[in-house]
């Protein structure tokens, strides 16, 4: 069987996760690997020649591997445009009932939604997912995850030599009627710094978006990375580890623009319109470009909105991504989109947003973390208290100085110890058993005593 690798590190063989897919290659004996490293077609794909090679190398292939590593949640910026391009040439034909695997390397942050990122597109490509596997980017060291990655490949040949798949639904997209926007809307008086980011200018109903929710306020910035012309690729080469600096740094703005944002606005609304199952390219090497300040939250402190111009609703993954962009010491004031049939909705939830931005940055409120930002900070601490923060001299700094190696205290170990011992006496462990209910809540019932006693104090 012939496999094409679709390889999406931009480090290309000097990759982490190529190294696995050469331990796929070695053991299989039945298949002849070809690779692509997609960093090195990605520009040239508009050109008729480069998508016939691209057309070519996928019609000869039985089946088709997309490995890359995970980055920002999601595949790596030069990746998302390449998905793009075969969206809007010719290659996607050539994708039309070919068997496929996913495979990915990363530290498991979020590996999920990378996933289901790439079986949602390939799905939309007409493509047939027969495996998708994610590996830390340390699994290679341990036997039982080699075998996995044979596993993986015999998988897929047992997929074609038998003509299997799972079908899945595609998305069915609607055109959109191009937003107008409304005019003559109250100013609301905002203390707060707003900048708003994004591929804006691109999209019509996304810049009229933009315009209503900005005419609210006096003073907004607009930052529209439609119209940056040097605009590189975060390509993994990790300088920014030791340093805290880009290696394109005086080769576009990138780097400038992050630290603008990060150091003069209070709230952020990122615009960006939604390209096959994720906002745009552009978007997406932004993302990854913030990097450069490695696992430390960047945009810690800020409120954080979101206009979207796209069918939303379809596409829970990106809400979930949406959200977790959120997390991490931001507060999620809202997302609007243009999906809406009745424009009037659309304006009011605009104006629903620009309310709600003033009103939780005037009152301080920033919601509790969920399940995406403790599970993040979790999956951040123990690495960068482990071999990442080895690595990652800044992080390591960072996390001590902020606290956020946040484990149980020596004391608290002790505490618990003592509990349990207490807790397996036979005669506690019956009362236990019969008032576990009011046990559980008797220390909740006091805090609630104790504010009733002097409710105006808190
Ligand atoms: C810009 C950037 C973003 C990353 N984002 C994530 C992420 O969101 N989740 C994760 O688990 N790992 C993330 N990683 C770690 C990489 O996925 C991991 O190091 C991977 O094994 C690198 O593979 P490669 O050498 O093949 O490029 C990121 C690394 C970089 C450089």
């Amino acid at each position: 069987m012939k496999i094409l690798v679709l390889n999406g590190s931009p480090k290309g063989s000097e990759s982490v996760t190529m190294q696995s897919v050469k331990i796929m290659d070695l053991y299989s004996k039945k298949n002849a690997f070809q690779y692509y490293d997609v960093i090195k077609h990605v520009d040239k794909l508009d050109k008729i020649e480069e998508q016939e090679h691209l057309k070519e190398l996928i019609k000869e292939s039985d089946g088709i591997i997309w490995a890359f590593p995970v980055y920002h949640l999601l595949v790596p910026g030069h990746y998302k445009r390449f998905i793009e391009k075969i969206y809007d040439s010719s290659v996607k034909e050539c994708l039309n009932g070919k068997h496929s695997v996913v495979f990915t390397t990363s530290i498991n942050y979020y590996d999920v939604v990378a996933h289901k990122y790439m079986k949602e597109v390939l799905c939309d490509l007409g493509s047939l997912v027969v495996d998708s596997l994610s590996h830390d980017m340390e699994s290679i060291f341990n036997v039982s995850a080699r075998k996995e990655l044979v596993q993986c490949i015999e998988n897929l040949n047992f997929a074609l030599e038998n003509g299997i798949s799972f079908s899945n639904k595609k998305i069915v997209k609607k055109d959109l009627s191009i937003y107008k926007g409304v005019k003559g809307i109250e100013k609301i008086h905002m203390k707060g710094r707003i900048c708003i980011v994004g591929d804006i200018s691109n999209s019509k109903s996304l810049s009229n978006m933009v315009e209503e929710y900005t005419s609210y306020f006096d003073n907004t910035d607009i930052i529209d990375l439609s119209n940056i012309d040097n605009y590189n690729y975060c390509i993994g080469c990790l300088r920014c580890s030791r340093t805290q600096k880009c290696i394109h740094e005086n080769s576009d703005d990138l780097r400038r623009i992050i630290d603008r944002i990060k150091n003069n606005y209070d709230i952020i609304v990122f615009a960006g319109e939604i390209k096959d199952r994720y906002l745009t390219w552009r978007m997406k090497t932004f993302f990854d470009r913030t990097f450069v300040y490695n696992h430390i939250p960047v945009f810690k402190g800020k409120q954080v909105a979101y206009i979207i111009s796209g069918e939303l609703s379809k596409n829970d993954n990106l809400k979930n991504i949406l959200e977790i962009y959120s997390q991490g010491g931001r507060n999620l004031i809202g997302i609007v989109s243009d999906e809406l049939e009745d424009m009037e909705e659309i304006s009011r939830n605009i104006k629903t947003l620009a309310q709600l931005t003033k009103r939780y940055f005037d009152d301080n409120y920033f919601r509790s973390e969920t399940f995406y930002g403790v599970s993040g900070h979790k999956i951040f601490r123990d690495a960068v208290y482990g071999n990442l923060g080895t690595i990652f001299k800044y992080d390591y700094q960072y996390y001590k100085q902020n606290k956020q190696f946040d484990y149980i205290k020596t004391i608290d170990k002790i505490k618990y110890c003592f509990r349990r011992i207490f807790f397996n006496r036979k005669k506690v462990e019956k009362f236990m058993n019969n008032n576990m209910t009011s046990l559980m809540v008797s220390g909740h019932k006091k805090v609630v005593e104790e504010v009733s006693k002097n409710v105006e104090k808190y």
